[in-house]
């Protein structure tokens, strides 16, 4: 419980809003958007405040789902615990947007294989997948951040993230998916190229 409480005030830094950023500016306003592994929510919160974006996000954990509920308030926001492995339980087609934020790096390929078929079947034809993952390049100098809250989970974040973060830029598994699946992929560097924005379109 004490880290889900440290990760929710982690996700209030200017940083992390900033990291969140390319994924918000790709979603349309008024856009149906799922979450996969939402966390304490803070993109969902993001997206119905500047997008008015109908929001729904799930999570594996029990507690991250708590905090989440805590954190949205009153928003009009569904959030739902899910089961490991089990599908989703909406319909196909249903969502514009289907996100996965610093999620899926994190996950054995056969749960990641899982999870990319369940977005794929939940985005409408048209819609986009948008996968934001670290790359753990190296940082620069000056991030501009002011705080020392900011520094240090900042450093944190990037020491405790870097290694998969590599990993999966090296592997290209989501590039080597999509050609397989014979579907329009794209691959950005963003957040002062410590992150990617990988757009799946469908
Ligand atoms: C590092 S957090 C990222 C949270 C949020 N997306 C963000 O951008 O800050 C990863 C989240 O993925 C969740 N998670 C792990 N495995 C999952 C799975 N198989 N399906 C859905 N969520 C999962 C974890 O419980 C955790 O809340």
């Amino acid at each position: 419980m004490m880290f889900i409480s440290f990760f929710s005030k982690v996700q209030n830094t200017d940083w992390y809003s900033d990291f969140l950023s390319p994924v918000v500016r790709e979603i349309n306003k008024g856009a149906t958007v799922f979450d996969i592994g939402t966390g304490p929510a803070r993109l969902l919160i993001r997206l119905r405040e500047e997008k008015a974006a109908q929001c729904i996000g799930v999570d594996t954990s029990v507690s991250m789902i708590a905090r989440a509920k805590k954190n949205v308030k009153e928003k009009d926001i569904q959030l739902i615990h899910i089961q490991k492995g089990k599908p989703y339980p909406f319909d196909d087609n249903s969502f514009d947007f289907v996100c996965l934020c610093n999620v899926l790096f994190l996950l054995s390929e056969n749960v990641a294989e899982f999870i990319l078929s369940e977005a794929l079947r939940l985005t409408k034809p048209g819609g986009k997948i948008l996968v934001l993952t670290p790359t753990g390049e190296k940082m620069p100098r000056k991030m501009g951040y002011n705080g020392v809250f900011n520094d240090f989970s900042l450093q944190f974040w990037h020491s405790s993230t870097k290694i998969a973060g590599k990993k999966w830029q090296l592997k290209g598994y989501l590039a080597e998916y999509c050609k397989k699946n014979k579907l329009d992929y794209v691959h950005q560097l963003v957040f002062h190229s410590l992150a990617s924005i990988e757009i799946i379109q469908c």
